[in-house]
């Protein structure tokens, strides 16, 4: 019974979003995401309580401190907020949001999660004002991820702590990649060159250790830490060691994109459209993946809204960077299929709860944020309606 219903409702979505043909309306969308924002500035919390998830049939957020590895994506949405509405409220908060982040430097060696903190927040803060008071954590940083760079191994270590807990020497998550912009940037603006070579030698380790022959990926990659020996690829949060967790794979497609464009090299191009391609040919048909694309209790597993809309994001860049027109047209016309579907009633939280999305999943083999509102999943979908509108304007 509860099968058939889940049927039922996968096949009423497919036909409700894409029998009509229907176009996305970004300014509708955006419009959206700016009332379910002031939802949230609403809640009034103090500037280093940072919101991270909604659980189902809650309609406030749960919130977390300002070193938790969610919490740039609070003040980062904000600022695409006030992007795309020049509304003064979103800036003064996203400001004092930014702000309250750097007590984080302050920390010895923090982990690879300094790039989600501080290039969502305070990058974003410093592309759209220019003001150098969010130069300085950005530079701070990128020295502080550099240091956890292995050049035996040729990636930035991302867990230290699971060095003894799990007895991986050095590991790499793919995760990690989206870190990597902060490097690229840092690099351009004062950071220097040796912050470059780092992080194109991580993408090109990972192209090399973390992908499967189908282009699949590993969550985790374990190195010996002495020799740079790949020792295994293995899950920490996927269904199993040879499985195609979603938002690992989101990560994948989404950071070799960003390192195509920050290196122009080919091979990561071709890395980023194999790591799509083979997302894009497994999904369900309403475009939004479950958790991991193997888990045997298909279709009744949870879905992950939070991957879709990173896909969605990485994917409009994608298809600026492919050459081949019939391919890149491809890329494009997939990402706005993926948006149309977040855009449905089924996923948008509307007045059930005060973020954009829901069902997402954060931590499945742990047994925490299943089928959940999620802060990273509200980030990338008004990132992606920005890109979206930008190259409907002929801009990117
Ligand atoms: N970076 C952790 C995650 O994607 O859940």
């Amino acid at each position: 019974m509860k099968y058939l219903k889940t049927i039922t409702l996968a096949v009423t979505l497919t036909s409700q979003v894409y029998a009509q043909n229907q176009t996305l309306d970004v300014d509708k969308e955006l419009a959206y995401c700016f009332t379910q924002a002031k939802k949230t500035l609403a809640e009034k919390q103090p500037y280093s309580k940072l919101p991270r998830r909604i659980a189902k049939g809650d309609s406030n957020w749960n919130y977390v401190g300002i070193d938790d590895w969610t919490s740039g994506f609070w003040p980062g949405t904000l600022w695409y907020a006030y992007e795309n509405s020049t509304d003064k409220s979103f800036k003064d908060a996203a400001e004092k949001f930014t702000e309250a982040l750097t007590p984080v430097l302050d920390a010895k060696e923090h982990d690879h999660d300094l790039g989600f903190l501080f290039y969502t927040s305070a990058g974003n803060g410093y592309r759209l004002t220019k003001n150098p008071v969010f130069k300085q954590p950005i530079l701070r940083a990128s020295d502080s991820l550099a240091l956890l760079f292995n050049p035996k191994v040729g990636t930035i270590l991302s867990w230290p702590r699971m060095v003894k807990q799990m007895g991986w020497p050095h590991n790499t998550i793919m995760d990690n990649m989206i870190n990597l912009e902060m490097l690229f940037w840092a690099a351009k603006n004062g950071g220097g060159k040796r912050l470059y070579e780092i992080a194109e030698k991580h993408a090109e380790t990972t192209m090399k250790n973390h992908f499967r022959p189908d282009w699949t990926s590993y969550h985790v990659a374990v190195y010996d830490d002495k020799t740079g020996r790949f020792i295994k690829g293995v899950t920490h949060q996927g269904y199993a060691d040879n499985t195609m967790w979603a938002r690992g794979q989101a990560w994948a497609i989404y950071g070799f994109t960003m390192s195509t464009r920050e290196t122009g090299r080919k091979d990561f191009l071709e890395t980023a459209q194999k790591t799509a391609d083979v997302y894009i040919k497994n999904l369900p048909a309403d475009q939004v993946p479950y958790w991991d694309f193997n888990d045997p209790k298909i279709p009744l597993a949870p879905k992950d809204a939070s991957a879709a809309a990173i896909v969605a994001s990485g994917l409009l860049e994608l298809s600026t960077l492919t050459k081949d027109k019939k391919k890149a047209a491809f890329y494009r016309t997939e990402a706005e299929k993926m948006l149309i579907s977040l855009a449905s009633n089924h996923y948008k939280s509307g007045d059930k709860n005060h973020a954009f999305l829901m069902h997402s999943t954060g931590h499945h083999p742990n047994g925490t944020e299943i089928d959940v509102s999620i802060n990273y999943a509200d980030y990338y979908y008004i990132e992606a309606l920005t890109r979206l509108k930008k190259l409907r304007q002929g801009q990117h």
